[in-house]
């Protein structure tokens, strides 16, 4: 290359570059620099405190240990799931004779501490749930007029992840209240990441969140409506996303995620395809992958996509690049991409609605964005399979199968990388 060409070639990264790293006056407690992966209770244990009925799920210490175990056991701390957070329903009904939280007696007999330090003991890290108001959803005793005091218990405990719902609570006073947890969360010294509902209650309300400022207090927060078991769910949820993702992806990246909720893989609701899919599109939407499943009777199949190499990667690429809608094609299918670190691209394709038949479809590779180059390589995401080398006036054909299955793929540039062009790359 000519000089000239260098300079034309660094002015067009350039742009590149700075339309991902748009500055937000983020959270600075240096955590989470890439989406959380872990554990919650929630979604596949809700609050199910009859331990007399239910032994074996019923919120409890001895779920939390089992889980534990079965993550490191199972492959998933080694994949990147670390966080193991208990949801609701931990809490006894009143506040110590000090004013302190405490949980319940019966069921965490052990105490918070203890189970924290045994957590910690198999190498994961430790979460749990609050709410900002008077009380949590399931009515046990909320933060409200006890910030600085239950900051510091949590600190005590050891606890490295706190999530705070919004019930009960006047959502006018988020904007000041949810701020108020993060400064007494800072005040104790201890790194707490900082998980805030503070938005999704706003976006219900139909109020306009300020996101600058929740980026500002929050390192992840929930935008949207609780996920549940059913693919109907996941996929409004993925459309309330790409509608309103100019809103949202400037304000995502290291240390500061949209957080579409949990990943409902493994459960009674999801089939193979569907599955797949919810892992490709919050892999695409570099979505927290926060597992809720019984992990003693997971299928090896749900297992499998769960600990996929390569749509982590994508999840966790360093750029944390909020993935986005970029084409809604005939017969209802949509494509996503997000742009990853070494200027590579990754793209899935859905096909959200029943069909019956899979379906032959052909995109050209400018259609997608691609055109930089010349020339890409093409390999299919969850296997890693090369597809093809092709050129950027090139169509790509695929076949994809209905009812909420996708196509994965991701492209990189064919093209011989020049010295200067390594140096550019991060
Ligand atoms: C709740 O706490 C009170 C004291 O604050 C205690 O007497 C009671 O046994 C506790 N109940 C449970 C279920 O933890
Ligand atoms: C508290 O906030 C300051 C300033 O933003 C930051 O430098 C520090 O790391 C924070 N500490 C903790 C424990 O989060
Ligand atoms: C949003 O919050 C930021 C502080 O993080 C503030 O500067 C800005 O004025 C707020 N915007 C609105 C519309 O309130």
């Amino acid at each position: 290359m000519k000089w000239t060409e260098y300079v034309v070639e660094y002015f067009i990264i350039s742009i590149y570059l700075c339309s991902y790293y748009k500055q937000v006056n983020s959270l600075d407690n240096g955590l989470l620099r890439q989406p959380p992966m872990g554990w919650l209770t929630w979604q596949r244990f809700r609050c199910v405190t009859d331990c007399d009925t239910y032994p074996d799920t019923c919120i409890s210490e001895k779920l939390i240990r089992t889980q534990a175990q079965l993550l490191v056991q199972g492959g998933y701390l080694a994949a990147g799931y670390e966080y193991i957070i208990i949801d609701d329903c931990w809490l006894n009904m009143t506040r110590s004779v000090d004013g302190l939280l405490q949980p319940d007696n019966k069921r965490f007999p052990s105490g918070i501490r203890a189970l924290s330090d045994y957590v910690h003991s198999l190498g994961l890290k430790f979460g749990i749930y609050e709410d900002y108001g008077t009380e949590t959803c399931a009515g046990y005793p909320g933060i409200l007029g006890h910030l600085s005091v239950d900051a510091e218990t949590f600190a005590s405990w050891k606890v490295d992840y706190l999530k705070l719902d919004g019930c009960n609570a006047d959502i006018k006073d988020f904007d000041t209240g949810y701020p108020a947890m993060e400064d007494a969360l800072n005040a104790t010294g201890v790194p707490i990441a900082y998980s805030c509902s503070w938005p999704a209650y706003q976006e219900f309300d139909k109020m306009k969140p300020n996101y600058s400022a929740i980026a500002h207090s929050c390192n992840l927060w929930r935008n949207w409506a609780d996920i549940d078991d059913s693919w109907e769910s996941v996929y409004s949820i993925v459309q309330w996303f790409g509608d309103n993702q100019d809103r949202l992806s400037p304000f995502h990246g290291p240390g500061h995620w949209n957080d579409p909720d949990m990943l409902v893989i493994g459960n009674y609701g999801l089939s193979p395809g569907q599955s797949r899919a919810q892992m490709a599109l919050w892999s695409i939407m570099a979505a927290p992958l926060i597992l809720s499943v019984d992990l003693r009777t997971i299928n090896d199949w749900a297992r499998d996509i769960l600990l996929n190499k390569n749509l982590i990667a994508i999840n966790q690429d360093p750029l944390g690049a909020m993935g986005r809608r970029i084409l809604k094609l005939d017969g209802n299918v949509e494509v996503w991409s997000k742009p990853l670190q070494d200027d590579r691209t990754a793209f899935v394709a859905l096909f959200p609605q029943p069909y019956g038949t899979p379906i032959r479809m052909s995109i050209k590779l400018s259609d997608l964005g691609l055109g930089r180059y010349q020339d890409y390589d093409l390999f299919e995401l969850f296997h890693g399979d090369f597809l093809g080398k092709y050129h950027y006036t090139d169509a790509y054909n695929f076949t994809i199968n209905p009812s909420g299955d996708v196509h994965a793929f991701y492209a990189e540039s064919a093209e011989p990388k020049t010295k200067f062009h390594k140096k550019l790359r991060l």
